[in-house]
């Protein structure tokens, strides 16, 4: 049976950010009050051409050249966002042809804050199973799109970005080893937005209360939080064999730091092993996990052979956790600029549109 490795990581956030002092002119708020409640001192907003996709790709083309793989390699797309372009077509798909991943199969997946953790395990199995050899997961978010910037309860908490893992197959043990997930269905009003899918499409009526805006009872999120984090931890620590003091470092779901060193006490850890970035780009929803794992490798806190577990909790109610063997590169050393099949993926994607146009003139619409 084949180990699925994490080989390649890489993240994108928009140029704008977002300050505390920025937003106390836009909501009844200050800096002091953010930063001791949440921890947040500042979050990045796309720009309209920075969408889901676009950050998506440029996270995947960075993981792709740390992985020393071209996109035709990927055999998978999975894109977890909470904040998807469209309801259809995914935006695993608009990723797959910004990318020019001619091989590669896609979908999204739907978990909330905890989907890049859902989205690392599902492509865990298929490569454990032996059905696929290289998996690509992105989380990627246009958050800012769906926030109310007249509700203080929400507006300071969330962020744009994305970030990307790639998976492989190896028969060498390690890599990814077990996980849980979890979901409680009952919380779903908890943290929803209540309009624009099937229950509530879109009408005047919504738009004008708000219901495509994030809806949340933040109480009763930190509450649902600080309960779940230590014990899905521990969890896939166990079920990996390992003890809690064995971990080199924790990643959680980057949303409030008090619910991180509520998860530290719980597990009797200390903070030095979570790492914490949530002070620079907000919650950022599936994106902040593998956003913080580059940065955890950039700053020497994450190398190879250390074991870390993926932690995070989001809307749905949905938690869970993943325990992995930190990997690295497993392909032989040679320079991939993945970047650089940009203009081929937009060349390649505009010649099959005009190929399906010329297909449609000849040979009509008949099949
Ligand atoms: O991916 C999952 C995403 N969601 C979460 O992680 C949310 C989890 N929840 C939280 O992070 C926290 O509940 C919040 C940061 C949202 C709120 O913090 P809190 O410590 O739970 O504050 P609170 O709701 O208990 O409010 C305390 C006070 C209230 O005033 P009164 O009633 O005591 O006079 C609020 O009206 O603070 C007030 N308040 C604010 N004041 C200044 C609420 N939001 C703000 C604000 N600025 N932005």
């Amino acid at each position: 049976m084949p180990y699925a490795h994490i080989t390649g990581w890489g993240m994108a956030v928009p140029n704008k950010v977002l300050t505390n002092d920025e937003l106390s002119k836009m909501v009844e708020t200050s800096d002091a009050w953010i930063r001791e409640r949440t921890g947040i001192r500042e979050r990045r907003i796309a720009s309209d051409s920075e969408t889901a996709s676009a950050l998506g790709a440029e996270a995947a083309f960075k993981a792709l050249s740390m992985a020393r793989l071209l996109p035709n390699q990927v055999d998978l797309i999975i894109c977890a966002t909470s904040s998807p372009e469209y309801i259809f077509p995914a935006t695993a798909s608009l990723i797959q042809d910004k990318l020019g991943a001619s091989n590669a199969g896609a979908f999204d997946l739907l978990a909330a804050c905890t989907g890049f953790i859902y989205a690392l395990d599902m492509a865990a199995q298929s490569i454990r199973s032996g059905a696929l050899k290289t998996v690509l997961v992105v989380g990627a978010e246009n958050l800012s799109r769906y926030t109310n910037y007249k509700d203080r309860n929400t507006c300071i908490l969330f962020g744009d970005g994305a970030g990307a893992f790639v998976l492989q197959a190896s028969e060498k043990p390690g890599g990814v080893m077990r996980s849980v997930l979890h979901s409680d269905g009952s919380g779903g009003k908890f943290l929803f937005v209540p309009a624009s899918g099937s229950h509530s499409p879109a009408s005047e009526d919504t738009v004008r209360n708000g219901l495509h805006f994030i809806h949340m009872d933040g109480k009763e999120v930190f509450r649902f939080a600080t309960r779940v984090m230590a014990q899905a931890t521990l969890e896939a620590a166990e079920k990996s064999g390992w003890k809690p003091d064995e971990l080199s470092l924790v990643i959680p779901h980057q949303a409030n730091i008090r619910i991180i060193e509520a998860a530290a006490r719980g597990l009797k850890m200390p903070m030095e092993k979570f790492f914490v970035n949530l002070e620079r780009y907000g919650n950022t929803s599936t994106a902040s996990i593998p956003i913080a794992t580059v940065e955890a490798v950039q700053v020497g806190k994450l190398k190879p052979g250390d074991k870390v577990v993926f932690v995070g909790f989001g809307a749905g109610l949905t938690w869970g956790a993943l325990a992995a063997e930190w990997t690295g590169p497993i392909l032989p050393e040679r320079t991939i600029r993945a970047e650089w099949f940009k203009p081929f993926a937009r060349v390649r994607s505009l010649l099959r549109r005009l190929l399906r146009m010329l297909e449609g003139i000849l040979f009509g619409r008949e099949p």
